[in-house]
């Protein structure tokens, strides 16, 4: 397939399509505790902004694999966001699970990251495309440990599918690394968290 066509298409079936897990949902079988609203509408919150970030993970693996002219590289990044599509589906079950919705601002969040990406791959190259994916990683990490700390006591399945996403995340950036990242130049790090913080503030509300 044409490869603008091609991206097109993934990022349609990213924003709007329902998403199908290659492996178990970590929250299934998990028992179901009560929750108060006011429990179940955080939870909400926090799980949207989660899906958000898979949503990006989607764009960010997709940009790379695109940028690069490597093929041994396209198939890592194609492989690994094979893997972040279990938590895109794990995080839309949980969603509806709680009665809350996806950001309605997927489609800007999904074309902001794979412009990133897609720059990253192509000013950057190859070991500064894969440092790009191991700092995302690592801050993706930390932010769930966060959530585990925010999450309702009772949502025992968000925490399940949390920790099960967070221990994947780790297992990406040691991926990257392994495959030969180079690191970031200071500032960009710190960019990354701020534009990081600003997508986490406005998905929890929109
Ligand atoms: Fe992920
Ligand atoms: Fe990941």
């Amino acid at each position: 397939m044409n490869p603008f066509i091609n991206t097109l298409d993934q990022a349609l079936r990213t924003v709007f399509a329902p998403h199908h897990a290659s492996r178990p949902n970590p929250a299934a079988g998990v028992a179901t505790l009560q929750m108060t609203d006011i429990e179940r509408k955080q939870a909400g919150a926090l799980m949207r902004v989660n899906h958000v970030g898979e949503v990006c993970a989607q764009a960010l693996y997709a940009s790379q694999a695109l940028a690069t002219n490597n093929p041994q590289l396209k198939a890592h990044f194609l492989a690994a966001s094979a893997e972040e599509t279990d938590h895109l589906a794990w995080t839309e079950t949980r969603l509806n699970d709680l009665g809350a919705r996806p950001s309605l601002l997927n489609p800007l969040w999904y074309a902001g990251a794979f412009g990133l990406g897609f720059i990253a791959g192509k000013l950057g190259g190859d070991a500064v495309s894969l440092g790009f994916v191991v700092e995302t990683e690592r801050q993706v990490e930390a932010h769930l440990q966060s959530h585990l700390e925010r999450l309702p006591q009772a949502d025992l399945a968000s925490r399940a599918v949390v920790s099960q996403m967070k221990a994947d995340e780790a297992q990406h950036a040691a991926d990257a690394q392994k495959a030969g990242a180079a690191p970031l130049p200071k500032p960009i790090p710190d960019a990354m968290r701020l534009a990081a913080k600003v997508m986490t503030t406005i998905a929890h509300r929109i």
